[in-house]
């Protein structure tokens, strides 16, 4: 059984659509084990309450250095022996000392097909109002693997989604999320739960 830890800081749709497929039997031999926000008002928590899920409250303000913060949130998991942590909309930078303990076991959901319009600042809305105001006619989302650079770890899936003329920031991502996001997340944890990916470098081998 893959237990997973996820960790999340807003409305928790990504938490949702894993939920869903755990529940459906689409992710086989999986549970969520914990759910862990970085602020009480995250509607993800409820979402998690909802579902039988333990959930934990760790603030950044409350630890003197980014470095504490990261401790805390890798022992959390660790006290909930997880095997894979998913960041879903989760609005913090995890460092280096997060990562000795889950190397290639941390993925992130980005609202756009990395490499473009990823990286330092080009989270939220902001993702999608550049990506309409380059005039771009095609998106999507990418699942990765995290790595202490931001949105630069090895790419696991992407999924495109069509721009539309009228499309504003907000019904884009809208879209990308019902068509990609939604998608693609539950997808890349059914494929690690069933050991069928492999990291070779940059690459993500999956084994079909
Ligand atoms: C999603 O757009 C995701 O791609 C990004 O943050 C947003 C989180 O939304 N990383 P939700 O909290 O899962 O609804």
């Amino acid at each position: 059984m893959l237990r997973v830890g996820v960790l999340v800081s807003g409305g928790g749709t990504n938490l949702q659509a894993i939920i869903n497929a755990i529940d459906n039997g689409v992710i086989p031999e999986a549970q969520i084990s914990v759910v862990i926000a970085n602020s009480d008002m995250a509607f993800a928590l409820e979402r998690a309450k909802q579902a039988g899920i333990p959930t934990k409250v760790i603030v950044r303000k409350n630890f003197p250095s980014p470095a504490e913060f990261d401790i805390a949130l890798a022992n959390e998991l660790r006290s909930h022996t997880v095997d894979l942590v998913l960041l879903a909309g989760f609005m913090a930078i995890l460092g280096p000392d997060f990562f000795t303990h889950f190397e290639n076991r941390v993925m992130n959901i980005h609202p756009a097909l990395i490499p473009a319009f990823s990286g330092p600042g080009y989270y939220g809305l902001k993702v999608h109002k550049a990506i309409l105001d380059y005039g771009c006619k095609v998106t999507g989302a990418s699942v990765h693997f995290v790595t202490p650079e931001v949105d630069a770890g090895p790419v696991i899936i992407q999924k495109s989604v069509q721009i539309h003329q009228d499309d504003t920031p907000e019904s884009l991502q809208k879209r990308v999320m019902e068509e990609a996001e939604w998608k693609i997340y539950p997808e890349a944890v059914r494929l690690f739960a069933l050991g069928k990916l492999q990291v070779v470098g940059r690459q993500v081998i999956i084994d079909k």
